[in-house]
């Protein structure tokens, strides 16, 4: 499971311009300041993997990342900046539904939620989109090792709140979910090696 190589391979406009290998790939999503850059550099274990130059919701393109030359880690725009409007989030959706409705190489979407902070209905709407069609996810909360969030919970709580809420209204299974930091490194292995155990499926 271990990762001995990344190499930036591109970044596509469109699903269409993704690269047509078909080698097994993971989908990182998430809110903007959720931790996906942190995230992806913590797996690799390198400072810089060129995505932290990255502005907060400027990224507009699909950035495909060869892992040990045999898989694709995904960095896809992020979703829910206060700043973005109505008519930039429907600009987002097309695009990036496009991506997850025609990727058949896609092996499942990490989606990232941050649970230094309550369930945030955009992240439920959207892991209940991904249910609805069939693709699955993995939810990778991220900044575990914060002691107390916003409301005064700790990311401990705010995960049972979500995963009650999702318990709820997801359609299918209840995904699979590790809790990680990429600050003290936690679930950094487990999540590893359930990506490793989901491409050999
Ligand atoms: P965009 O690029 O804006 O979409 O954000 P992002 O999802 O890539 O988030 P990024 O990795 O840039 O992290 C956002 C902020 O959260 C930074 O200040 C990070 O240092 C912090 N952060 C990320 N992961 C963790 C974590 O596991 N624990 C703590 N305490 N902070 C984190
Ligand atoms: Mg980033």
């Amino acid at each position: 499971a271990k990762i001995k190589q990344v190499e930036f391979v591109k970044s596509s406009g469109r699903a269409k311009d993704c690269p047509k290998d078909h080698r097994p790939e993971f989908a990182i999503l998430g809110r903007s300041n959720v931790g996906k850059s942190s995230l992806i550099n913590s797996l690799v274990r390198k400072k810089e993997v060129a995505l932290t130059s990255k502005k907060p919701g400027k990224t507009q393109l699909i950035n495909h990342f060869l892992v040990n030359k045999s898989w694709y880690m995904v960095d896809l725009p992020g979703y829910g900046f206060a700043k973005t409007s109505e008519a930039a989030r429907m600009d987002w959706s097309s695009f990036t539904k496009g991506y997850f409705l025609n990727r058949n190489s896609l092996v499942a979407v990490l989606l990232l939620v941050d649970a230094s902070v309550p369930p945030q209905k955009i992240d439920l709407d959207c892991a209940n989109w991904l249910g609805r069609n069939n693709i699955p996810i993995t939810f990778v909360f991220t900044k575990c090792d914060k002691t107390k969030g916003s409301k005064g919970k700790r990311p401990d709580e705010n995960v049972r709140d979500f995963q009650e809420l999702i318990r709820q209204n997801y359609r299918q299974h209840p995904p699979p979910w590790i809790m990680t930091s990429s600050v003290t490194g936690l679930g950094r292995d487990e999540l590893l090696l359930h990506m490793s155990q989901l491409r050999n499926y």
